[in-house]
């Protein structure tokens, strides 16, 4: 078994149960009963349509928002009893966030953007950037290091993104339109990567998107339909 397996246990690395969300002024709930457990290395995709959660979800389960009701565990820890520093501090070692729009910074160079997070958990300048440039040449970016975000095509923007969700060795990925961006084509090509990249790590990944097509690519699909997910 993996290291990510050993530390996941039966919970699995992200988990949560009996979710429930409600937004102030909104009179249905957005999530109503969601129970997951995403396993080491697995991949789950979530379809569902425009405005039907899924970006909900997704923020909850990484920590980033905090349900009505529920429960959610990251690594076998409840996020509700983590304080916020604790609760930062378990995201950032064990989660990595892809969106659908890059937010590449617009002054940094790829691999000044990739060795970011690295540099904020204080590791050393040239470390950082040995590493960022090793997973900027695994999303085939080897050519582009010191390329400015505006300087890059949307494909290469988001590959690069990817590298950046990388770089810090997570045990889960998640994603929210990660290629929702693209054209077609571009969009398959990056989707392929991220899985393949994770598959090698035995990572788990969790995308939300609303192509069938891509998410037919992951171990197991869900809907999300009236707040609930029901297995495709
Ligand atoms: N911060 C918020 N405040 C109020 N309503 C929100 C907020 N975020 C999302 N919503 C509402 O919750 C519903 C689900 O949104 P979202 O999770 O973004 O859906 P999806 O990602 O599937 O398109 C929508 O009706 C949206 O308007
Ligand atoms: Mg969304």
């Amino acid at each position: 078994m993996s290291d990510a397996a050993v530390q996941a246990g039966s919970n699995g690395v992200v988990s949560c149960a009996g979710l429930y969300k409600t937004y102030h002024g909104l009179d249905v709930a957005v999530l109503n009963g969601i129970d997951l457990t995403v396993g080491a290395g697995e991949q789950i995709a979530i379809v569902g349509s425009s405005g039907s959660g899924k970006s909900t979800l997704l923020h909850l389960l990484g920590g980033l928002d905090a349900p009505t009701a529920g429960e959610v565990r990251i690594l076998n820890q409840d996020l509700s009893r983590l304080n916020e520093t604790k609760k930062g501090y378990l995201r950032n070692r064990s989660l990595g966030f892809v969106y659908q729009f890059h937010h590449l910074l617009a002054e940094f160079t790829a691999l000044e953007n990739v060795a970011l997070p690295l540099l904020i958990r204080r590791m050393a300048r040239d470390q950082a950037f040995k590493r960022a440039a090793a997973i900027l040449t695994e999303v085939g970016l080897q050519h582009r290091l010191e390329h400015m975000p505006g300087e890059l095509s949307g494909g290469e923007r988001q590959r690069a993104a990817l590298a950046r969700a990388l770089v810090s060795e997570p045990q889960c990925i998640l994603a929210d339109e990660p290629t929702g961006n693209l054209d077609r084509h571009t969009a398959h090509a990056v989707f392929d990567l991220l899985l393949g990249l994770n598959q090698d790590q035995q990572r788990s990944l969790v995308v939300v998107t609303h192509d069938m097509e891509l998410a037919k690519k992951m171990q197991r699909q869900y809907q999300l339909v009236d707040g609930k997910l029901l297995p495709l």
